[in-house]
Order: C-alpha cells, then structure tokens, then sequence
C-alpha cells in the first residue's frame, strides 16, 4: 500500500522565519495521482521534498503506506523523485545513467538489465540507450530522467516541476507520456508539483491548491483540495477561483439584496442579479462579489446574446481573436474589466454594444471574506 497522510505538518526553515508549510491534513489514496499546485513560492517543493525525505518535517507527522517516516532516510521510504533539472550524468549513457542508482544498491547485473530494458521500453528509449545526454534533447532527457525513477520500482513517484524546461509543444507530448505512465504502472501513487493550472487539471485525479495569500498566516496553507472538476466548479474561495481557469474568472462588485435556500439576488450596479448560491448566512446590504466565468458568458460570433439570464449591457473594448476561439474584453459600467470567451472568429469591432446574458446556476457568490457560498445547482464532478 502507498497511501501517503500528512497528518497536521508543519515546517518552518529557520526559527526566524515564518512557517512555510501550515498544518497540512491530506491523504493521497494509494494509486492516485495528486498534483500540488500553486503559485511559485508557496511551498509545493517544500511539501514534496518532505515525502522524499529531502527537507526534515517541523512537526506532525507524515505516513506512508500507515508507517511513520519523518526519520527515515530517503533510500528506505520507497520513493524515486524526478526533478526540474534532469542532472543526468553527462558521461554516462542513457542506459548507465538508469542503471545507476541499482548498481549502487548493489543490485546484480541480470536484474539491472531487465529493469533498465523494461523502462526503455515503457518510455520509447530502447534506441537510445548508448548515446550520453548531450547528444539527446530536452525532452528524451527528461524521459531518462523518468526512467531512472522508473527502475527503482518505487511506491511513489514524485516530480517536481518536471516539464518546466521543455518548450511549449514537448511539454504537451511529455504531458500525455506522464499521464500515460500513471496508467501502466497502476499501483503507484504519484505526487507532481507545478505552478501551472493546465497541468493540474489535465494530470491529476486530486489537485492540492496551496496558498500564497497576503495574510501570513494564509500562505503555505491548504486552500482546497479536489477533482480538476470540483476546483473549477465549486471552487472554495475567490483565490481558488481565480487560480483554476484560464482565462481567469471575472468578478463583479456588488451588495447582496435577499437570501433564500435556492438563491441570492445581489445588487450589481443598481442591476439586480440572481445567483443560484445559498448565502442564508450573510446579511443584506453585506459587499459581496459575484464570479462568472469568460467561457459562460454566452454569445455568438457576432455578439449577439444566446439564452436566458438577466441581460447586463457592455461596451467591447478590445477583442483578441485565437483562430479557434476569440476573446472579448468587455466595460460593464462601474466595473473591472471582464473577459468574455465566445467559439470562432468574432465579427465586431472595438467600441460596440453588447448585451451579456448572466445565468443563475453559472454565477459563484463570495463574501466580503473571499469566502464562496454553497452553490444550489447540480454540477459534474
Ligand atoms: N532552504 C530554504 N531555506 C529557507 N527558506 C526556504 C528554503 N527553501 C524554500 N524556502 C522558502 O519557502 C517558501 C516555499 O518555497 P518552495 O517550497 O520552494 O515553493 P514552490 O516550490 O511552491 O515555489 C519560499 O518562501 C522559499 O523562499
Ligand atoms: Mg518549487
């Protein structure tokens, strides 16, 4: 069993400094492949390199498959790690750099072969094998990074950041290799860090969103953890909310009118608005913030409004057209400026009128606090 449990971990570097990582509580399931996710500096390496028994735990207690291994050396926990940087071993061969780590475990030379043509196999470096790293590229290497994890049959993987160095399309194509990985190698559990949300929502079956909030006692903690679907649709908080997605979620400013059980009407610029959200527990008059995303704003190609909501008129400021989609940057009077995401190639120009229809159930609520309200509508998990 590889089941990891971060029970109440904390970490701080230096007793001058503020905590890092605050109170992690999360299990990651046995098999599962759980992405740490969040912008740089709040902590994901940190809260990796403590599974890998890199960086020493400040307190709480982290188990692996139901073992306490705060002091166990890294070589016992069964973990293999793959690094941004591949620091492959320049004069060695693709095939000696995989076998290395077995040689100095001592293992003998028929089991090393095996392990190493099974892993060549699994990530297309079977022609490769003779050649040293510097005649390979960005992405073959990080490949032998891979493998070399691989042959050490570890429990759990854990890659920090691993396609950061590869251009735009391999890391796409390396994307697909990981995901697919996962899938060949069944039982174990894999825990990838990155600072992109695409890659969150494309590997992960559990993504951990951590915090870099303002508030110090906010950062390095657990803002939400869940499906790539649950984080999107039901995200926790206005940080959550505006990290998942891309574009980014657009917010209103607003006053709240009237609660009942199924939804909120709030007060948008003297425009009553209603979100299909419980927020029972806040009062009338209370500053709120109402979230929709750019992608169910809907509108046609020519801008014209598709379906039911309550019309808000806009004028476009600025278009930006992407061939399969095109963006619209829209001034709803008094507020930000939002972002309306529509298929095609848009046919309008800068400075006109557009009429956006908000429905209900594609509204999020936040409190003055950035804290969501319970949406009442059913959404895919
Ligand atoms: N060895 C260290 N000593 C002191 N502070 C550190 C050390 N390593 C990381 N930090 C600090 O801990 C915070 C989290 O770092 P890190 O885990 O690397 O973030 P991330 O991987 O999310 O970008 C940062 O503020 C960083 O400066
Ligand atoms: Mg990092």
């Amino acid at each position: 069993m590889s089941r990891i449990e971060f029970k109440n971990i904390c970490k701080r570097y230096a007793p001058h400094l503020p905590m890092t990582i605050h109170n992690a509580n999360l299990t990651i399931e046995h098999g599962e492949f759980c992405v740490f996710v969040g912008p740089s500096g709040c902590g994901k390496s940190t809260l990796l390199r403590m599974v890998a028994g890199l960086e020493d735990i400040s307190s709480g207690e982290l188990l692996i498959g139901g073992q306490r291994v705060n002091d166990l050396p890294p070589a016992q926990r069964g973990v293999a790690m793959v690094f941004q940087s591949y620091a492959l071993y320049p004069h060695m061969t693709v095939g000696e750099n995989m076998a290395f780590g077995l040689r100095v475990l001592g293992a003998n030379k028929a089991e090393i072969d095996s392990k190493v043509k099974e892993a060549a196999e699994i990530l297309q470096l079977t022609p490769l094998l003779d050649r040293l790293p510097k005649a390979l590229s960005g992405g073959q290497r990080q490949r032998v990074a891979i493998g070399r994890a691989i042959v050490k049959q570890p429990k759990v993987f854990l890659f920090d950041e691993p396609l950061s160095n590869l251009d735009a399309a391999l890391r796409v194509q390396t994307r697909l290799e990981i995901a697919k990985l996962h899938k060949d190698m069944g039982s174990a559990s894999m825990i990838y860090v990155t600072h992109d949300q695409v890659e969150a929502m494309t590997l992960a079956n559990k993504i951990v969103l951590l915090h870099t909030g303002a508030l110090i006692q906010e950062r390095g903690s657990v803002a939400q953890v869940g499906s790539p679907m649950n984080l999107y649709h039901r995200p926790a908080s206005l940080f959550v909310a505006e990290f998942i997605g891309s574009p980014k979620m657009n917010l209103l400013q607003g006053t709240l009118q009237s609660a009942e059980a199924a939804h909120a009407t709030v007060n948008v610029g003297g425009q009553t608005l209603t979100v299909a959200v419980d927020a029972r527990h806040l009062k009338a008059g209370e500053a709120v913030q109402v979230g929709i995303r750019p992608e169910h704003i809907p509108l046609d190609q020519e801008g014209a409004s598709v379906g039911a909501g309550t019309a808000v008129a806009a004028s476009l400021q600025h278009i930006e057209r992407l061939g399969d989609s095109s963006l619209l940057y829209v001034q709803i009077p008094g507020q930000p400026i939002a972002t309306v995401k529509v298929e095609g190639s848009a046919a309008l120009a800068a400075g006109s009128a557009l009429t956006l229809r908000l429905q209900p159930d594609q509204m999020h609520l936040f409190d003055s606090q950035g804290i969501a309200c319970h949406r009442t509508v059913e959404l895919p998990e």
